[in-house]
């Protein structure tokens, strides 16, 4: 019997969705394509007895057996999935903002109303590691995910690393070559990625966080100077998406990070993806690719479909035994603080004087040569320290009267 198909969407991922399922043979059938204006949408490569149409009271009135949702945001494509669900169609979906904020109760919808919900094109795009957490880790105990889950920001990096040029001069590039969206603010203040940890989060930790407990920040602080001092310390500056198990509760974030050369997350380059999951007996896997683009997005909405063809129930470890969970957000690490100041004698003793009431042992100074001394950047790194008392010391040596930007603070992560 074929398994009959609507397609919500017919942007980026919904044309290669439906490419995808027009073009190989197996056991979907599409019948719907729903968009807005739908009319300007058609196109001549797609078989004729496919229904094109904006009403979505005609595809739900087909009864279709699977409906595909790749139209983006919560609404209205949440109202849209939880009226299929409520008809017993078996979902799959891309959307990370919406399965990040309402995975859960979509999810228990779908058990009541006995259908099943596929959302791997969600978290890391074509990277399998939902069906890798569901299938191939469910025999470990998992402790840890991180990696690299924004490919936009991950470009933004690379390419600041690599050129040396400001944030705004390789954001304005990354548009043009079609890596950032004409607004990149979800991609680098962290938005996607801390949605995307969160859906990772559940699946293997069986944790559930919501995104507005995750700590999260942007890349847009970090300057090209900040490649440099990174690289002197054998590191390189990534935005890292980190949760691991901490006595009942979990530790997760979203940060910009210092990764040493050596880690498997600082061979992530341009758009890529990189998830690492860290498991009690397995301990590390490493899943890499394509963490976006419609190619490699619609393969993971298409396979979703097929499993649910072939009778898969779709369901996470973590999913199985879902329970809240105390979010922490800030733990023991060691710490890159880069200062941009207005040089005069004495700055480095009130920083580090600052420091040593607070208990923070300093590691290393680093200054680069011949750098202008209106505005000279220099880091210290500290040692293994309380991110608390961190956090106190900058707060304290933030007020101090020689800065031209305000103090950064890196994670050295690693
Ligand atoms: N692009 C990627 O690389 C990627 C990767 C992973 C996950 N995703 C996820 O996949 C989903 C789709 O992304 P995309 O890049 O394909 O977006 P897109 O190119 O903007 O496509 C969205 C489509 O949905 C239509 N649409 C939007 N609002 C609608 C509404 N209210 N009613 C009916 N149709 C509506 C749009 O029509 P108009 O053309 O009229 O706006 C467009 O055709 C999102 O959840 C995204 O986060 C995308």
């Amino acid at each position: 019997m074929p398994v009959r198909v609507a397609v919500l969407g017919f942007g980026v991922v919904g044309q290669a969705v439906v490419r995808r399922i027009v073009s190989v043979p197996g056991p979907l059938e599409l019948t719907h394509i729903f968009n807005r204006r739908i009319a300007s949408k058609r196109v001549d490569w797609v078989p004729a007895p496919v229904v094109w149409t904006e009403s979505f009271d005609e595809v739900l009135a087909a009864e279709p057996d699977i409906v595909i949702e790749v139209i983006g945001g919560r609404t209205p494509a949440g109202d849209y999935l939880r009226r299929a669900i409520a008809a017993g169609c078996h979902v799959v979906t891309a959307n990370k903002q919406l399965m990040a904020y309402e995975g859960p109760e979509l999810l228990a919808m779908a058990a009541r109303h006995d259908v099943r919900v596929g959302y791997e094109a969600s978290v890391a795009g074509g990277i399998p590691v939902l069906c890798a957490i569901r299938e191939g880790l469910s025999g470990d105990d998992l402790l840890e995910v991180s990696g690299i889950l924004n490919g936009t920001s991950n470009f933004v990096l690379t390419r600041m690393a690599e050129a040396g040029l400001p944030f705004d001069d390789v954001t304005r590039e990354a548009r043009e070559r079609g890596y950032a969206e004409a607004d990149p603010s979800d991609d680098v203040d962290g938005h996607d990625a801390r949605a995307k940890l969160c859906i990772l989060v559940r699946d293997a930790l069986g944790l559930d966080v919501r995104p507005a407990d995750v700590h999260t920040e942007s890349i847009r602080p970090i300057r090209p100077i900040d490649f440099t001092y990174a690289a002197d310390l054998g590191c390189v500056i990534k935005q890292v998406a980190r949760a691991v198990r901490h006595g009942d509760g979990v530790l997760a974030w979203v940060r910009t990070a210092l990764v040493p050369a050596t880690s498997p997350l600082a061979h992530v380059t341009g758009g890529q993806n990189i998830v690492i999951l860290r498991g009690a007996s397995g301990n590390e896997t490493v899943l890499g690719g394509f963490g976006a683009g419609g190619g490699p997005t619609a393969v993971a909405v298409v396979s979703d479909a097929l499993s649910i063809a072939a009778g898969s129930p779709l369901t996470s470890p973590g999913g199985r035994a879902l329970r809240p969970a105390q979010v922490v957000t800030t733990a023991r690490g060691a710490f890159y603080l880069r200062f941009i100041v207005r040089d005069r004698p004495g700055v480095l003793a009130g920083i580090t004087s600052v420091l040593a009431s607070h208990g923070v042992n300093v590691d290393a100074v680093l200054q680069a040569p011949g750098l202008p001394k209106d505005a000279l950047p220099f880091v210290v790194t500290l040692e293994d320290t309380e991110a608390e008392s961190v956090a106190a010391a900058l707060d304290q040596i933030a007020r101090l009267d020689f800065h031209v930007v305000p103090p950064l603070a890196l994670p050295m992560v690693g």
